[in-house]
């Protein structure tokens, strides 16, 4: 009888404003709230969400907690059925933030804890059947198990799962554990079935507990019945009396992420006159998993695990996320090619688990530990151990049977101690099916940093499951050969931190995972932002992080980390890792004729429920596409293929394949046509049958320059429908006009500063000295002002090219001394103006966020195409997933709203741009590979900015022209962008064309 429903409520700001009447049954309460249930009533208008990472929202130590601690009542009146007289009678709360304590009918109870796993209380000889019960629950928000419940999320409140009552006969099925595993090189099906049964006394004579199993498919393939007297003999194990069915089923359809096979067991209780008492079922999946020679063999595979961890959260339900979100998630998951999540950090809504097992994703589940404000104390002491003990084994014996389970977590950043080995060792002889996960068991190696830093905590962990390790220290591990550690492998259970615009270099580790033997991938940090969906003060939504509430301390947006948005849209970065983790790829061989290499890396599945379809770009349009005729490709092969290239003849410069893989069929997961891989192959030029036409801007290098006047410092230079304005006092150009349209009428800046990322530095923490951010800022780069030092005019030759140079440098600062910068614009015909920049940078910048120019453009030139990386933002360090093809699209759709607005929409290796209103168009082109971006804002507005609300679009083009661009990173949490990927050079010369008409 589900009670998820509206209750009354009543919230009390201390536990001691607690009165008698809140539980009594005569009490009056209709003057009290209402909540919804189950909800978080920091997400209904009382008390409010708390963000903290590390740190405690308050000062106590354990076990003590503040005296103001929100204290919730709630209350419902429920009619129990008659018919459940004389039975027994649970109550069940699926979780509660944080402290529980029921009455019903005015008498105590019980109380549970942990506020991510189920309390049940059995109930039978409080209530009473056929009338009303009144049900008081009361929540505490802080009590001693705050300590161990301190992960990096909001601090909420309330009844956050699912509350519903149950009732059984006396005699029950308390329990069932069940072995799926495999033999017979993973081919046969190990079933090994434990069905406990409860009742008090003795087991009455002449019950039967019968077993039906049902293939995926639906056959009956098993069926079994065991009575009292085997029950009986039987029973020598976990429970007091048990039925246990133990079979070998031949040729088994074995459950795996890529084909979740899932049998049916339906389970029935018969008493002694063969009345069915009580029903139930369950999934079943055979799998097995196995920790040898720095391998995770799943199914005797070493499968990659593409992996991410993943908070409960919903932007306006907070941590009671309903089951069509959960849903969303796993399907979405699924779509981005994961294959992998790890509860972090704490036992999830068993929902998501039962989603993970249908759809086919490997789970570690993780215990709810985290004392990370007092890491390396409870973990020893004594008065927590029950506490550290007792939220890992309550985890382990809801979630045993689920197949999805891959790993036990021991929990999180806890440091290691006795707790943490007591408990593996109960998890180890409780469920030898499946390895331990805990990275703190590694912490030893703080400090110490050396190739022998991973082995460490093997009592407590049978992974090497670091988080936010650099390249080297994973390559040092893995290389090693005199390691002693050759059993277990290294799976990362957080890296590539998502915070903002970010996870960046996630190629370099992949290029690891991929080749390196011991290094078998890890979980991306994290799967979701979670922010809050809150109203500005002009009721204009945004997402909320640590502080918008009021709630101090907090740890500002650090709670804003993933790969998706607070509503699920996708951050363009998924992408990357989409691309990254697909499992067919393609790779060119030959090329005359163009021959294909197609790569399967499935671990169980052939390629047959994929289509394979090619577009021929040429100089990146598409002009010819076509299907590939595959044969389905075996798990882990390849397949070379000779393309059937068209019969016509292209002209150009260039020529490409974008190859898709797509879903034939409708999947559980995904809709029929959906794309499960990409690949852009750049041709041979043989493919070419000539050379593209000459462009027109190369024929006439007549400038037809009517007219040029000199005033002093004003210049102005007009040939045909172009005007060029430039003042020396004014910083340059400073007018650019076509057909009576001004175009520029700011001059251009050089430009070396972008709005901070994340991993830049957050700017809402102050006293990160060593973070880039903090040193660009310190250098001044953000608020460069130039001094004109050098201004020359020259008319080349007569009536055909005029030369404007401009040479600046910073303003005075101290720290910017030996910083120059010049231009020099060069009005060549009547449509094109070249731009020429040399930049010099001082000995004290080691590196420089970017080099480039910016160009203030009037506005209505909305219309953006260009030839280079798209379709949608990337960056030096992440740009796996983008292909190089003619992309469009507008500049108001250019900006990439990050919960902290930030620098965003870069594109690399453009050849060019053109950007177009009605009547004009502007192209920009270089004789190198560029970047740039085209937004409303400009990176002073970005950087000034604290929620996207923050935001005004100005109605121009801020137009971003690089020629160098530092990568991303993951420095928020993690290394520092690498060392490729940083620029370093002191001397940058670089040029745009750029024509108008
Ligand atoms: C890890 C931690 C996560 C989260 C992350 C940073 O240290 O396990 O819970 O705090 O860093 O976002
Ligand atoms: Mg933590």
């Amino acid at each position: 009888m589900s009670l998820n429903r509206i209750w009354r409520f009543k919230m009390h700001d201390q536990v001691g404003d607690l009165q008698v009447g809140d539980v009594a049954i005569d009490t009056d309460r209709g003057d009290w709230g209402h909540v919804e249930v189950p909800g978080n009533w920091t997400m209904q208008g009382y008390d409010r969400p708390h963000y903290t990472n590390v740190q405690m929202p308050f000062s106590n130590e354990p076990p003590t907690v503040p005296k103001m601690n929100p204290t919730g009542v709630y209350s419902q009146e429920v009619r129990i059925p008659e018919a459940w007289d004389n039975r027994r009678v649970i109550l069940h709360f699926g979780g509660a933030e944080s402290l529980l304590y029921l009455y019903v009918n005015g008498e105590f109870v019980g109380m549970g804890k942990d506020s991510r796993l189920p309390s049940e209380f059995d109930v039978s000889s409080y209530i009473k059947c056929g009338e009303t019960n009144l049900i008081v629950a009361i929540v505490v928000k802080w009590s001693d198990a705050s300590f161990v419940e301190d992960q990096d999320q909001w601090w909420m409140g309330g009844l956050h799962r699912e509350v519903y009552l149950y009732s059984t006969d006396s005699v029950f099925i308390e329990d069932v554990f069940c072995g799926a595993s495999l033999e017979n090189e993973y081919r046969d099906g190990v079933l090994d079935m434990s069905v406990g049964l409860g009742f008090s006394g003795h087991l009455p004579e002449g019950w039967q507990v019968e077993l039906q199993l049902f293939s995926p498919s639906g056959q009956a393939v098993y069926q079994q019945a065991l009575d009292s007297e085997a029950i009986a003999s039987e029973s020598r194990s976990r429970y007091r009396l048990c039925a246990k069915f133990n079979e070998c089923l031949r040729d088994v359809s074995v459950w795996s992420a890529e084909v979740p096979n899932l049998y049916t067991a339906v389970l029935c209780l018969k008493n002694a006159d063969g009345r069915e008492v009580e029903h139930t079922s369950m999934r079943i999946g055979f799998k097995a998993v196995e920790v040898r020679d720095r391998m995770l063999l799943i199914n005797g595979k070493r499968v990659l695990i593409h992996g991410v961890n993943r908070h409960d959260h919903h932007e306006t339900r907070g941590k009671a996320v309903d089951r069509d979100t959960m849903r969303q998630d796993a399907v979405l998951m699924k779509q981005y090619n994961i294959n992998s999540v790890r509860c972090s950090h704490y036992p999830n809504d068993p929902y998501w688990l039962d989603l993970c097992d249908e759809l086919g994703l490997y789970v570690i589940d993780e215990a709810n530990i985290e004392s990370h404000a007092f890491a390396p104390w409870l973990c020893h002491n004594s008065s927590y151990s029950l506490a550290f003990h007792d939220r890992g084994k309550r985890m382990v014996e809801r979630d045993k049977n689920h197949p999805s389970i891959i790993a036990w977590s021991l929990g999180n950043e806890s440091g290691h101690g006795a707790h943490h080995d007591g408990l593996a060792a109960w998890i180890r002889h409780y469920d030898g099916s499946r390895p331990i996960h805990y990275e703190s068991a590694l912490w030893d190696m703080y400090g110490t940093n050396d190739e022998h830093a991973y082995d460490k905590g093997y009592a407590a962990t049978d992974l090497v499951c670091p988080m936010y390790p650099t390249l080297e220290l994973l390559k040092a591990w893995a290389f090693d050969e005199q390691h002693p550690d050759q059993r277990r492998p290294c799976i990362l259970c957080e890296y590539s931190h998502s915070m903002g615009n970010s996870n960046g270099g996630l190629s370099d580790y992949y290029e690891l995972f991929k080749t390196v033997p011991g290094l078998q991938g890890g979980f991306i940090w994290e799967w979701i932002d979670q922010g809050l969906k809150a109203l500005n003060e002009n009721g204009v939504s945004y997402w909320a992080y640590g502080g918008d509430y009021g709630d101090e301390p907090n740890d500002a947006n650090f709670v804003c980390d993933g790969l998706l948005w607070p509503d699920r849209t996708p951050h363009p970065s998924i992408y990357e890792l989409k691309k990254l983790a697909q499992p067919v790829s393609v790779s060119l061989v030959e090329d005359d004729p163009v021959t294909l290499s197609f790569r399967s890396r499935f671990d169980f599945i052939e390629t047959g429920w994929l289509d394979a379809s090619w577009e021929l770009l040429i100089d990146g349009r598409a002009v010819a596409d076509g299907a590939f005729q595959l044969d389905s490709i075996a798990p882990g092969s390849e397949l070379n293929v000779v393309w059937q290239s068209p019969k016509d003849t292209y002209k150009g410069e260039e020529a490409a394949l974008l190859i898709r893989f797509v879903s034939k069929e409708t999947q559980a997961w995904c809709p029929a046509g959906h794309e499960v891989a990409k690949e852009w192959i750049s041709l041979p030029k043989c493919v070419l049958g000539g050379q593209a036409e000459a462009g027109a801007t190369s024929q006439s290098r007549n400038s037809g320059i009517s007219q040029i006047c000199q005033n002093g410092d004003l210049v102005l230079v007009k040939s045909g429908k172009l005007i060029v304005e430039a003042d020396a006092q004014a910083g340059g150009l400073v007018r650019l006009t076509h057909a009576g349209r001004e175009i520029l009428s700011t001059p251009p800046q050089i430009s070396l500063w972008r709005a901070p990322t994340d991993n830049d530095g957050i700017k809402l923490w102050s006293g990160q000295e060593n973070k880039p951010l903090k040193r660009w800022q310190k250098l001044g780069l953000d608020q460069l002002e130039s001094r004109l030092v050098d201004f020359a005019y020259e008319e080349t030759i007569p009536g055909e090219e005029v030369e404007l140079r401009w040479g600046f440098e910073a303003s005075g600062r101290q720290e910017w001394q030996d910083f120059y910068w010049s231009y020099k614009i060069t009005i060549r015909d009547q449509e094109t103006v070249d731009f020429d920049f040399h930049v010099e940078v001082g000995n004290e910048i080691e590196d420089l966020p970017r080099v480039g120019a910016i160009f203030t453009l009037n506005p209505r030139l909305e219309d953006l195409e260009w030839l280079g990386l798209g379709p949608y933002e990337n960056y030096p360090d992440r740009k796996s997933s983008v292909w190089r093809a003619v992309h469009r699209s507008t500049v108001d759709q250019q900006y990439v709203p990050y919960v902290m607005p930030q620098e965003n929409g870069l594109k690399c290796d453009v050849d060019w741009l053109t950007l177009a209103s009605d009547s004009s168009l502007i192209k920009v082109e270089s004789h190198l590979p560029f970047m740039f971006s085209a937004l409303h804002f400009h990176p002073r507005d970005l950087t000034n900015a604290f929620h996207a609300t923050d935001l005004v679009a100005r109605p121009q083009t801020l137009l971003c022209l690089d020629i160098a661009h530092r990568g991303l990173g993951t420095g928020s949490c993690g290394p520092d962008t690498f060392a490729a990927y940083r620029l370093s050079e002191s001397k940058y010369d670089f040029s745009f064309k750029i024509s108008i008409t």
